[in-house]
């Protein structure tokens, strides 16, 4: 076989083809977990960041062990699962919400009323968290998700004990645009959310976030927050995924049975 003869070009282009489709599978394969892993641990720093409770110099594996007690709830009914009822399917350490909302039997579909935040399917129990200090409950932080402009946006509300006041925002995955509805990671604005009343003393939902900003001397500024310019429709996005989660359908029935608990001493 001549040296630049066809045959010898399209074998060698073959050979490193093979060569190069097989370095990318196996890259592919091994990345796989790693990427998993690094996926769950960006998940408990933004639970740590919820909550008030991210160092980066600690080890966040650590401090939410330490921190942070998991619950699996029933959504429909607010009640706490209980370890016999955990399976191989639904139980902490499994749980993900996109498999659970997807399970024909975990998960359910929303008729187009219920469904303000966009997102179809939701499962019928979620995983919820509390931070606790000195034995006793210092806040919660919910898991919320909902459709924004472009993508759907998953995140975490940490709320204090009092069931009244927003503690944190963070948002872990979310395909807005940077630098448009991309600004919901946002530190400065994320902060804005710490303090701002969620519901009122009729446990009535009051949050709302404006188109533009809020003004500091309106009776209604404590349960304001400023609209990011340029993305009114992410911001409506985000103000729907609160309006749903803190609903009906989504963690109305475990908030009410944590109020009457904490009325109840
Ligand atoms: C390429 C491109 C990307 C955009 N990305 C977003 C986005 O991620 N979120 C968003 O709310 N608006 C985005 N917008 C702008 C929206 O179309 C819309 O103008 C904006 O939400 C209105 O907000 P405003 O009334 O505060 O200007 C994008 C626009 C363009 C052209």
């Amino acid at each position: 076989m001549q040296s630049d003869s066809i045959q010898k070009t399209v074998g060698v282009a073959l050979a490193v083809c093979l060569v190069c489709s097989v370095l990318v599978s196996v890259s592919a394969v091994y990345l796989q977990s790693i990427q998993e892993e690094n996926k769950r641990l960006d998940k408990i720093k933004n639970i740590l960041m919820a909550g008030g409770l991210y160092d980066k110099k600690a080890d966040i594996q650590s401090v939410f062990k330490e921190k942070i007690t998991s619950a699996l709830i029933d959504l429909s009914t607010g009640d706490e699962l209980s370890e016999e009822q955990f399976t191989a399917k639904l139980s902490p350490e499994t749980f993900d919400i996109k498999e659970m909302a997807a399970d024909k039997v975990l998960g359910q579909a929303l008729g187009a009323e219920d469904d303000i935040a966009g997102i179809n399917r939701i499962p019928k129990n979620m995983l919820v968290y509390s931070v606790v200090e000195n034995g006793v409950i210092d806040k919660i932080i919910l898991p919320m998700h909902g459709k924004g402009l472009w993508s759907t946006m998953y995140g975490f509300v940490a709320m204090s004990n009092d069931l009244k006041t927003i503690k944190g925002l963070t948002f872990y995955e979310h395909g807005e645009t940077p630098g448009l509805g991309g600004e919901i990671e946002n530190p400065s604005w994320r902060a804005s959310w710490t303090g701002k009343l969620a519901f009122d003393d009729q446990a009535q939902l009051v949050l709302e976030i404006l188109k533009g900003k809020v003004n500091p001397a309106s009776a209604k500024a404590s349960s304001q927050i400023d609209g990011l310019a340029g993305a009114t429709l992410t911001t409506r996005g985000v103000e729907k995924m609160i309006k749903f989660w803190f609903g009906k359908n989504g963690y109305g029935p475990f908030l009410k049975k944590l109020r009457e608990a904490s009325s109840n001493g």
